[in-house]
């Protein structure tokens, strides 16, 4: 197992590429992002910590949306968020979440999404994380569970795909059903007053169309040389799905937060 996790943008083959098309999903479900911010207790003042926050495109929208909060942003990438501006209430800063360079209790807010299902020690990261909040401020996490993804009709091939996917993330060190675990681990953490919400990402042909070009590729690197052909066998029946008018996909994500008393 690898300690370094399933996501370690610089490891990656076709680097750009996957910079863009990182870029591209972020922009997933934005509408509704600082609404969802504040049902979790997104403070009006204060300051905010978000990790993993790769080009800093939801950092970006809570400075924006919450002008009297300021809002820290880190990433251990230093290639991915080397290029992003800082601003008045937004600063980027290359660190390890594990190893943050932050005081105790600095923070009202922490935020991470699509980060825990590549930790290999979730329980050491929501310790980090639970370090810098203030007594009274909240984590929030975002995440997804890969078994929780449907297409109608289903490719043949997709269920082999998709279990060799999650197989070799977990050989990386990631947890591709972190999402389901999230409630449960910030209780062992001493969290309290948790609420979980499960988003849906519902939808049919250019829903499965944006997934095969933006997500698919990249999640097929965590298969074994051997089985990659069979890799982009799914990819392209996917996209056949994709232009079927008939196709539905469904997807459901995890929201879960917590409060540090
Ligand atoms: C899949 S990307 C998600 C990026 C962004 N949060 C989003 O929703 O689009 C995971 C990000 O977490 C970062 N990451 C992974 N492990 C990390 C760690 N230990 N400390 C800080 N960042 C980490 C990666 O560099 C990457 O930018």
């Amino acid at each position: 197992m690898n300690a370094t996790g399933s996501y370690q943008f610089e490891l990656l083959e076709g680097r750009n590429h996957e910079a863009n098309m990182l870029a591209e999903r972020a922009q997933m479900r934005l509408d509704g992002f600082t609404d969802l911010l504040k049902r979790h207790g997104f403070p009006e003042q204060g300051r905010a910590l978000e990790v993993g926050t790769a080009q800093g495109i939801r950092a970006r929208l809570m400075a924006e949306h919450f002008p009297n909060t300021h809002i820290t942003a880190i990433d251990r990438s230093d290639e991915l968020i080397a290029n992003i501006s800082s601003y008045a209430n937004l600063s980027f800063q290359h660190a390890d979440l594990y190893a943050l360079p932050f005081p105790d209790e600095h923070f009202d807010f922490v935020y991470a999404r699509l980060v825990f299902m590549h930790l290999t020690n979730p329980i050491k990261a929501i310790a980090s994380l639970r370090r810098v909040l203030k007594p009274g401020g909240r984590l929030l996490i975002e995440d997804a569970d890969r078994d929780c993804m449907f297409f109608e009709p289903a490719p043949a091939s997709f269920s082999k795909f998709w279990e060799k996917v999650q197989q070799g993330q977990r050989r990386l060190g990631g947890d591709p059903n972190v999402g389901r675990k999230l409630a449960p681990y910030l209780k062992e953490s001493g969290f309290s007053n948790i609420t979980t919400e499960v988003q849906p990402i519902l939808g049919g042909g250019p829903e499965i169309e944006f997934l095969v070009r933006t997500l698919m590729p990249s999640l097929n690197i965590y298969l074994d040389p051997k089985d990659r052909s069979d890799g982009h066998t799914a990819i392209n029946d996917l996209y056949t799905l994709s232009q079927n008018p008939n196709a539905s996909f469904y997807h459901f994500w995890f929201v879960v937060s917590g409060g540090k008393v």
